[in-house]
């Protein structure tokens, strides 16, 4: 596997715009900031997000916030863009590790404009197949895992318009791979969610998470975007009771300090 995954072709094509040294390093601090900030908000009951009356609005909130994003690798990762070739081969080290044996299909959940399945699950899958909420993203996901790259055949299968609250699979997956999503879901459709997941893997397949986690016990939470950051536990108790084994938890390294741990967790249906 090549140290360097930086697709420098495909960022050019994923990025409208040339981000500058000192606008990268002005995103950085603001996101430093916000990240700070979200620390220091108040504690969130962890039963307000499956609060009935409130989970329309925290759905279409997020939806409203979404759809004023660029779709760009920046737009992605809250103007971090220059994080993504990190984040890849984070992403890439750790399913070496996990050994994925099937490599038919795999699922990647809030995919937006493709940035995991085109550098992370195409290459290692016949066929990709995606879900992401926002149209536009998920257009340009179409455009961007379609194009070809060298001798490469791209291999994009269904695109999933819709969100991940209502999304039921109908195929069984290899791998399916959720990042930076699911902090927009409810405590309940998180679970509801994970549940559906495990009932669509292929004997011997992997679900996996890569998210933001608090570095304290409590459930941080951001208007700006209506999403909230759990503690690792949160996540590991729900997918437990979701019917999931834990088989591997790994902290994201080399990110810019400041921001929230990024952890992946591996999982495997409890037999
Ligand atoms: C931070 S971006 C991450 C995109 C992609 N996973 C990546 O790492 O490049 C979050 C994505 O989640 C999508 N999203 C937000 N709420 C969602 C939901 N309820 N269901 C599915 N996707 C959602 C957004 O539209 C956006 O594309």
């Amino acid at each position: 596997m090549a140290s360097n995954t930086f697709d420098t072709d495909l960022l050019a094509k994923m990025d409208n715009v040339c981000v500058a040294e000192h606008e990268t390093q002005k995103d950085a601090d603001r996101q430093l900031a916000d990240g700070i900030a979200k620390e220091e908000a108040p504690k969130l009951d962890a039963m307000e997000t499956g609060n009935q009356k409130v989970v329309p609005e925290f759905y279409n909130k997020a939806q409203k916030y979404w759809a004023e994003v660029p779709a760009t690798v920046n737009g992605m990762l809250g103007g971090l863009g220059y994080i993504s070739a990190i984040d890849i081969q984070g992403s890439k080290n750790f399913l070496r590790e996990i050994k994925v044996p099937g490599k038919k299909l795999a699922l990647d959940c809030g995919a937006g404009i493709g940035r995991v399945s085109r550098n992370l699950l195409m290459p290692l899958f016949a066929t990709v197949d995606l879900v992401e909420q926002d149209t536009a993203f998920a257009e340009k996901a179409r455009e961007l895992c379609t194009s070809e790259a060298g001798s490469r055949r791209n291999s994009l299968g269904e695109i999933y318009n819709v969100g991940l609250q209502e999304f039921s699979p109908t195929h069984k997956y290899d791998l399916v791979w959720c990042q930076w999503v699911l902090g927009h879901l409810t405590d309940q459709d998180l679970v509801a969610f994970f549940r559906r997941m495990r009932r669509s893997l292929e004997p011997g397949a992997y679900f996996c998470m890569k998210e933001n986690v608090s570095s304290s016990k409590t459930i941080i939470k951001d208007d700006e975007d209506s999403s909230v950051t759990r503690p690792l536990v949160l996540y590991e108790e729900s997918l437990k009771e979701a019917g999931f084994r834990i088989v591997r938890k790994v902290r994201q390294q080399n990110f810019p300090k400041g921001l929230f741990p990024v952890y992946m967790i591996a999982c495997r249906p409890k037999t």
